[in-house]
């Protein structure tokens, strides 16, 4: 049998440069690979958890799919679908939930991230949220999850529940693990956190155009003087520098020593790199923009192809719990 991959991204926002190196590209490798299944949809029900707009999520529900397709996701080679159009997740997440602690599932850090970013939404829901993500992963099965560093916490958990449910139930769930990507962690532009949706200037989008990159790029903060130890701002700088122009970073980095570096030139260098890498995306998504029949289809068909499988998962979970 194929290993099973699953993955999603919550439906926040059109995906930016974190999503796309952080998750998108390992999607892509093991999309490529013929060892695997893949299974990639967006996360749009987890999008609930913390506040939102409602018509914001319609619309980005389908964004994300979109997005998916312009930077290379195939529903040749995987199944490309919504979370909210399988509600076998959420059924499975109630089943699993049997198996975990509230105590547990308080001390996450991501958990208690979300509660101190909004101190008044602290639902029942954002508490839920790993059992939904484990529910995603072993409706399918699936033992590979291409995802960010800052995801571990919430693979560690699935492993637990998919270790207990074998232990309690006999069912045959493997441990999800994560498959990391070169660019797992990727700076906020601010030069503080990781690049995210939520923080105001931090990102950018897979379809910014060049100047506005150029724009966004020379914003960075940098320390005013080349040589001697590295601002934060620098620093990120010279994490995009090896991501998109590896062949690049030890020219500059010399540069820096020597301290005849000129930041815009570094700047402008980084600029150009990674707009060579979005366009062809941007001119992919132009294309399929005009062909919305298509993409439905493409959806429809990937709703149903994972809804087959999870079903199945789900049918076999009830019979061993005693549902059935
Ligand atoms: N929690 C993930 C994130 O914020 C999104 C997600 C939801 C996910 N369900 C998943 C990722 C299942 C991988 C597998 O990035």
């Amino acid at each position: 049998m194929k290993k099973r991959v699953l993955s999603g991204i919550r439906a926040t926002g059109r995906l930016h440069l974190g999503n796309y190196l952080g998750a998108v590209k390992g999607m892509l490798e093991l999309q490529d690979n013929t060892e695997y299944e893949t299974f990639y949809m967006v996360a749009d029900v987890h999008t609930i958890t913390t506040p939102y707009n409602v018509e914001e999520l319609r619309k980005n529900r389908r964004e994300v799919i979109v997005d998916y397709l312009s930077a290379g996701l195939d529903p040749e080679k995987s199944v490309i679908f919504q979370q909210s159009e399988v509600p076998e997740h959420m059924e499975l997440a109630f089943y699993l939930s049997s198996v975990v602690t509230i105590a547990k599932m308080q001390h996450l850090p991501t958990f208690k991230d979300k509660v101190k970013q909004y101190p008044q939404h602290a639902t029942m829901a954002l508490l839920n949220y790993p059992i939904l993500m484990t529910a995603d992963i072993l409706a399918y099965k699936a033992g590979f999850v291409p995802v960010g560093i800052d995801q571990e916490p919430h693979l560690e958990a699935a492993r637990e529940i998919a270790r207990r449910m074998n232990q309690d139930y006999n069912t045959d769930f493997p441990q999800p693990q994560s498959f990391k990507t070169e660019g797992e962690y990727i700076p906020a532009l601010t030069g503080k956190g990781k690049m995210s949706k939520s923080v105001e200037g931090s990102y950018i989008n897979l379809t910014d155009d060049l100047e506005t990159i150029r724009k966004k790029i020379r914003a960075v903060p940098t320390a005013d003087t080349s040589g001697g130890e590295k601002s934060e701002g620098l620093r990120t700088l010279f994490i995009f520098l090896k991501l998109f122009s590896p062949e690049s970073s030890g020219e500059f980095e010399k540069k820096f020593e020597s301290g005849s570096l000129q930041f815009v030139e570094l700047k402008d260098h980084i600029t150009e790199a990674i707009f060579k890498e979005l366009e062809p995306i941007q001119t992919d998504r132009k294309r399929l923009e005009t062909d919305p029949a298509f993409v439905d289809k493409i959806i429809k068909n990937g709703n149903e192809k994972a809804r087959e499988v999870a079903k199945k998962t789900v049918k076999e979970v009830r019979e061993k719990m005693g549902l059935a």
